[in-house]
């Protein structure tokens, strides 16, 4: 177990749960939770952070700005705290209640905005504050997470490495879709070095990341309102929509084993099963998702029965069953 001096030190932790007894499929989960801001997101803010650094757009009176649904948010709090940066999060109002007050316990100003932009919606309205933020102090800097090629690259020379490492005989990876910032590292890395590893995009139904029709969303994490700018779809194998309520049955059917992840592993291991289900009739794919944070800051959505009913109605509350193989009895 590694000994830290600062929580950027605790990011490559490459832990994996096997889902075969739950899922009676090969199915690894990648958990990005376990580090000091509990995500995946981690990765990014510290990549993008030294970039700014490495190519002197810091300052000791610097002050990093960001829009972020969360994730982002507190990760960046963590590096902006270790490295004695101020920190501005421009968020909206479906961020976690949990997530706002990690950021402003980690000593980030956070400003959420309720307003949506007529056409680009909140994303597009938490955007222009922040170029708004810029044009009034020049000691703003904007990391822009949507754009900065340090968001997909930290995925490409870490994540994806060490998945390859560990996996050397993989055949698919599902990957969830808010920046893309995880999927463009790991899909650019698998078409350089192992093209047989076929990777799969998720979203939830409601992000037009994949192309969908927008729709109303509530689970924070993952998807978009806007087409992520640095999306290069041509790069991956396969799309595939879940649904919110699909969502929550599949988070609450690991839960029943233990495992309390973030709504955004419901969504990518839902789609995983829809994927294989169709894909896979002879379950002989050995396949990995990303789970990119835990469960904590979705007990008030996610995990609440009456905040699921009353959202995405009664059936939502109910455990998914997955089926299972015809192999299942000999392994
Ligand atoms: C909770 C959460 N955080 C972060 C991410 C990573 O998103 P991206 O790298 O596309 O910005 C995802 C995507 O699945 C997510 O669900």
């Amino acid at each position: 177990m590694p000994v830290v001096t600062s929580p950027d030190e605790l990011i490559e932790l490459d832990i994996y749960v096997h889902l075969r007894p739950m899922l009676h499929r090969d199915l690894y989960l990648k958990c990005e939770g376990f580090n000091f801001g509990g995500s995946i997101k981690m990765r990014a803010a510290a990549a993008m952070v030294a970039a700014a650094e490495r190519d002197g757009l810091l300052c000791p009176d610097s002050i990093l700005v960001e829009s972020s649904s969360g994730n982002l948010g507190v990760a960046l709090s963590v590096i902006a705290a270790s490295k004695r940066f101020e920190f501005t999060c421009v968020t909206d109002q479906h961020c976690n209640r949990t997530t706002v007050e990690l950021m402003r316990a980690l000593g980030t100003r956070v400003i959420v905005i309720d307003q949506p932009d007529p056409v680009d919606g909140l994303l597009g309205a938490r955007k222009a504050h922040v170029r708004q933020l810029c044009r009034s102090d020049n000691r703003y800097v904007w990391l822009n997470q949507y754009e900065n090629p340090a968001n997909w690259q930290a995925h490409y020379e870490n994540t994806a490495p060490a998945i390859a490492k560990r996996f050397p005989d993989l055949d698919v990876i599902f990957v969830g879709t808010g920046t893309g910032g995880t999927l463009m590292g790991l899909a650019r890395y698998f078409r350089e070095h192992a093209d047989a590893v076929r990777i799969i995009a998720v979203d939830v139904r409601g992000s037009v990341n994949l192309g969908g029709p927008a729709d109303l969303r509530h689970i924070p994490g993952l998807g978009s309102s806007v087409v992520a700018p640095g999306l290069d779809l041509a790069i991956v194998d396969d799309t595939i929509y879940v649904t919110e309520s699909d969502t929550v049955r599949a988070c609450r059917s690991l839960t029943a084993s233990g495992f309390l992840f973030g709504g955004s592993t419901g969504t990518v291991v839902s789609g995983a099963m829809a994927w294989l289900g169709t894909n896979d009739h002879h379950r002989r794919l050995t396949s990995l998702a990303i789970a990119p944070d835990l469960g904590e800051r979705y007990l008030g959505t996610v995990y609440d029965d009456q905040w699921v009913a009353e959202t995405l109605g009664p059936k939502a509350v109910e455990a998914e069953v997955w089926a299972r193989g015809p192999s299942d009895s000999t392994r």
